[in-house]
């Protein structure tokens, strides 16, 4: 395994506020980023918004007020929201900045002067009303424009191409020399079957029918056309092509990083097919793996702000605590397939996973240490109950199916296996039986151990659920008396890490939900469409 990582999610279109879909694919790349760290790698995480096009410029002209303001405006709320969720990127690119305008600019004259990119003539339907350009798909069979319902006719505006039959041949080698680049393997097929079997055409870059965007030097009546702008994002920001290239030549570069693109199965074609053409064209080392999610819809419906069926990620985060959704998030939906948002499956996956079990297991365990030990807890001395040996085993074989599943991106996979180790151990106080032991002074040995493993198997949990659970988990830490050195990644092999601590009595990490008044409350924040 490489010994640091580079990880990304796309950069989000600041057109209007963020939804829960968003917030999925950051919270899932954060939960790697935030593993992998803990568990010692160095790993950059960038995130960033895309904030150039059409869209934004006409959704600033209705708001009465410039581009640049518009999207300084929604921005800020990007930034609250990955705040609420406490996400750890380490930068945040911003496509209108210096930095990106740049090195976009540089990469199209380089492209233009190799021959890669040529002037052409782009044809599309033209909504005059609009001023906007269509495609076939957005324009249906009606031929209507998909913002004002009125018919649009086919019109041609001069643009640059991209050429992408020269660097076709390369692309496929690439797949064929390494199969773990696109995961879900699934989508390499979807790539070669849909796109590029049919026959690639060259890919437009450039437009002159709106002005907001990186305009070409060469040629200012254009702009960068929305894709070779916004893929650029992922080296611009690490300052390639600038007289800083540190960041880039660390995480870039250098073969001892692995450089991951997170990114929605709607965005699958321009980062699986361009983007390594783009990066082939520069003459840079393509990225490693690029890890495509499902998208998460809403009653079989698809989540998105013009249909205003969207989940607004605020009040459920206020209400519930960043916690239980980042914990919704992550487990509820198996990362890498589609997957819909429930207000009854968010209320029972909190209740039955992170109330009745892990919560519960936390509490039980706490209670009866203070009952028997006066709340220290005893020293570890190998496997004396006859449970204690396969207890240890879960341990051991959790700690492992974790770290696997981690490190091929299925988060949600490496989720469960905590909570099965979660259930395990309750299942471990049935089988024991501590208030039995109790009872009977010649028992004292076994109940000691009892206690031991208990605690062990709830800090292994908790250092597990950490990247998802990130407050619960420190919590549970400070309950088993852990100071946050001594809780770290690097002891979890450690079985007499809890011996003498002495536990502290907490709140219950996660109260039950009322799911009579929960699951309306939720219905509501929906737009009510239960
Ligand atoms: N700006 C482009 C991406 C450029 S990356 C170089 C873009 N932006 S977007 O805001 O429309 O969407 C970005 C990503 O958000 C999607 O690819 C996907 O990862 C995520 N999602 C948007 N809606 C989603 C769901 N309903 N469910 C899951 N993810 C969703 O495309």
């Amino acid at each position: 395994m490489k010994k640091r990582f580079y990880i990304t999610t796309p950069i989000y279109y600041p057109s209007a506020k963020l939804h829960i879909g968003h917030a999925y694919c950051t919270t899932l790349t954060d939960v790697f980023a935030r593993s992998k760290r803990e568990r010692g790698y160095e790993c950059y995480f960038l995130t960033g918004a895309d904030e150039h096009g059409l869209k934004i410029q006409k959704n600033a002209e209705a708001a009465g007020v410039t581009p640049q303001a518009f999207v300084d405006n929604i921005v800020e709320g990007f930034y609250k929201l990955w705040d609420l969720l406490k996400i750890t990127n380490d930068d945040f690119i911003r496509t209108t900045q210096d930095r990106h305008i740049k090195v976009v600019q540089d990469a199209f004259t380089k492209m233009l002067n190799q021959g890669d990119i040529y002037l052409g003539k782009y044809e599309g339907w033209y909504c005059k009303y609009c001023e906007a350009f269509w495609t076939d798909t957005q324009v249906g069979k009606e031929h209507i424009c998909p913002d004002c319902g009125r018919p649009v006719e086919k019109a041609e505006e001069e643009a640059y191409f991209f050429k992408t039959n020269k660097y076709l041949d390369s692309l496929l080698k690439f797949y064929d020399n390494n199969p773990k680049f696109l995961i879900p393997e699934s989508r390499k097929n979807e790539m070669i079957n849909t796109f590029i079997k049919p026959g690639l055409e060259d890919l437009c870059v450039s437009r002159t029918s709106f002005s907001w965007g990186i305009p070409v030097r060469e040629n200012p009546k254009h702009v960068v056309y929305v894709w070779l702008d916004a893929l650029t994002n992922y080296i611009s920001a690490l300052g390639y092509g600038s007289d800083k290239e540190d960041l880039y030549k660390k995480f870039w570069e250098d073969e001892d990083t692995e450089i991951i693109h997170i990114l929605g199965a709607d965005i699958t074609r321009f980062h699986a097919i361009y983007w390594p053409m783009f990066l082939e064209a520069l003459g840079v080392r393509k990225p490693d793996r690029e890890f495509v999610h499902g998208l998460l819809m809403m009653r079989d419906s698809k989540m998105s702000k013009s249909k205003g069926n969207v989940v607004d990620p605020y009040p459920l985060v206020e209400k519930y605590g960043v916690d239980a959704v980042r914990y919704y998030l992550t487990r509820e939906v198996n990362f890498g397939s589609d997957g819909s948002f429930s207000p009854e499956q968010f209320v029972e996956r909190i209740n039955a996973d992170l109330a009745n079990s892990y919560g519960n297991l936390l509490n039980r365990t706490i209670g009866m240490m203070s009952k028997y030990f006066g709340g220290k807890i005893p020293e570890y001395k190998g496997q004396v109950s006859e449970f204690d040996g396969s207890l240890e085993a879960v341990i051991n074989t959790t700690i492992s199916n974790y770290e696997n599943a981690m490190d091929d991106l299925r988060i949600t996979e490496a989720i469960t296996y905590v909570n099965e180790l979660v259930n395990r151990a309750n299942k471990y106080i049935d089988e024991t039986m501590p208030w039995v032991l109790a009872k009977d002074p010649e028992q004292v040995d076994k109940l000691a151990s009892v206690m031991n493993h208990l605690a062990y198997a709830i800090y292994v949990a908790s250092r597990l659920y950490h990247p998802v659970l990130v407050t619960a988990s420190d919590k549970a830490f400070e309950q088993l008396g852990l100071t946050q050195e001594e809780a770290k990644y690097e002891n979890i092999s450690n079985k007499k890490l809890l011996d003498n601590h002495q536990v502290n009595k907490g709140e219950p990490l996660f109260p039950r939900l009322d799911a009579t008044i929960e699951v309306p409350f939720i219905s509501e924040l929906m737009g009510g469409s239960k």
